[in-house]
């Protein structure tokens, strides 16, 4: 199995990015209840020649789409070495913690956190922002409201982030029982930074209407196109108006090991929580989402929930409290830890700053490429490793999703899609350590290739549609 997983990396290339399920592969999930054993080789091929193949396709250096990191073998080993131990990380005092804990460390320090800073490991993002914004909610309402709950304030809390933040913030505020009408979208600017003196107007008005703003969010990277908000500015306004500065750095936080991009992440050092991920830009495997909160205390009292049955002591299995259960919703928790301490002792927080330099190297090497290109459009400026573009045709849309599709069938190169102001965009989000020029020059031809395949032909339909459309309309 080792062997395989590694000659598998290794020999990524020689796969496409991605292809369909065939539908007797798809009929081998539909199996019945395995009452009876197998042979651990006879299910081992069956991974082989059913699993393996038609995998999300985010290790091979042609995959663009969304944020998805490629992960490493160092963390894939590293993820033997966690199950073999099977610890559980809800609590109690064994050396698993003590990984976590000295990841939580590490973050402090790379983020310029205070010692009384608490980390937790999580799944992802979208689950870090919720944990934020619970805590954020209960430091607003007073700790009381954990058994009152949100019903039995008076409060109407609101919280601010940019039109172009994450859905999992929307969510977030839906799921922490605030409903997620209580997200104000503050407009943004020509680079899609929130427009700082349009969240001033929200909150002043808001204050006006006579609710209570609680919470604002900055994104360092946006999902569509990599845009950094003006944190430093976030933080003045956050601290003039009492507000809780929660960051959503999913990806770019780790921008932070980048020389050239850490300078742009100024002010993520003031935010009251920051929630990011290993499993992008930090190339650990799935998954690895963390949340770093300035206050532990509040941290901790957001959270903590006792129970006789995980009764602390001061020696024995049941000592080193507080444990990370009283940090977040989880009691059994796997050991993501080790895939990331692994992944950060063997390569080095300066090579994993490189690879992220370098994917936004290529992002530049890329929008060169289409600005020089008179069939392509570039939809958006390029930040740090998202470039968002389209061929340029008539029906624009129905053509570039249909290229989108068809790139991704074809194994080539999988990039995803998004909407740049109403208009359809090729989206490549360049994550990847493994991916070089030569991917890039790979989408690039396969895109003019598709794309001019399929403009005459849905031209030729545009052109029919409107005839066929005029014919009824006159009748
Ligand atoms: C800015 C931002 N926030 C949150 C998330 C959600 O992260 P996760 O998928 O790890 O939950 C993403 C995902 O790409 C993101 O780009």
């Amino acid at each position: 199995m080792l062997d395989d997983m590694l000659d598998y990396l290794e020999h990524i290339r020689e796969r496409p990015v991605w292809q369909p399920i065939p539908d007797a592969v798809r009929g081998r999930f539909h199996g019945a209840l395995p009452l009876a054993p197998s042979q651990l080789g006879a299910v081992h091929q069956e991974f082989l020649e059913n699993i393996l193949p038609y995998s999300n396709g985010n290790t091979h250096p042609g995959f663009l789409g969304w944020v998805h990191g490629g992960g490493n073998p160092a963390g894939m080993l590293a993820e033997m070495l966690a199950a073999g131990l099977n610890a559980n990380l809800g609590g109690r005092d064994h050396a698993p913690i003590e990984v976590e804990r000295q990841i939580v460390a590490w973050m402090r320090e790379l983020f310029g956190f205070p010692q009384t800073a608490s980390g937790l490991f999580v799944t992802g993002t979208s689950m870090a922002n919720l944990i934020a914004a619970i805590i954020a909610r209960d430091w607003a309402l007073g700790f009381a409201a954990r058994r009152s709950g949100v019903g039995a304030s008076e409060k109407r809390l609101t919280a601010y982030a940019s039109t172009a933040a994450h859905a999992s913030l929307r969510r977030a505020l839906d799921f922490c029982g605030l409903g997620s009408d209580a997200l104000r979208l503050v407009s943004v600017d020509a680079r899609h930074r929130m427009n700082l003196a349009a969240l001033r107007n929200t909150i002043q008005s808001d204050r006006g209407a006579g609710y209570t703003p609680f919470l604002v969010i900055g994104t360092a990277g946006t999902t569509d196109t990599g845009a950094i908000d003006d944190l430093d500015g976030l933080a003045v306004i956050a601290s003039e108006q009492r507000l809780w500065l929660h960051v959503d750095g999913a990806y770019g936080a780790l921008g932070i090991l980048a020389p050239e991009i850490a300078p742009r992440l100024s002010g993520i050092q003031a935010a009251d929580s920051l929630a990011f991920d290993f499993h992008k830009w930090g190339q650990v495997p799935y998954d690895a989402g963390f949340l770093l909160v300035r206050d532990g205390e509040l941290h901790r009292k957001a959270f903590e929930s006792p129970a006789a049955y995980l009764e602390r002591e001061k020696r024995g299995l049941a000592a080193g409290s507080p444990w990370p259960c009283d940090f977040g919703p989880d009691l059994s928790r796997g050991f993501r830890a080790l895939k990331t301490w692994f992944t950060l002792k063997v390569h080095g927080l300066d090579a994993l700053g490189a690879s992220i330099a370098r994917t936004c190297e290529l992002a530049r090497y890329l929008e060169r490429r289409i600005v020089e290109s008179s069939e392509l459009e570039l939809l958006a400026p390029v930040s740090l490793h998202i470039v968002c573009f389209r061929y340029k045709c008539a029906d624009a849309d129905r053509v570039n999703a249909r290229i989108v599709i068809e790139l991704q069938e074809s194994g080539l190169a999988a990039p995803s899609s998004t909407r740049i102001n109403g208009a359809f965009a090729i989206r490549a989000a360049i994550t990847n350590h493994r991916t070089q020029a030569t991917d890039i020059d790979a989408l690039l031809d396969a895109t003019l290739r598709i794309g001019r395949g399929l403009a005459p032909a849905a031209a030729e339909e545009q052109d029919l549609e409107t005839v066929c459309h005029g014919t009824v309309y006159d009748e």
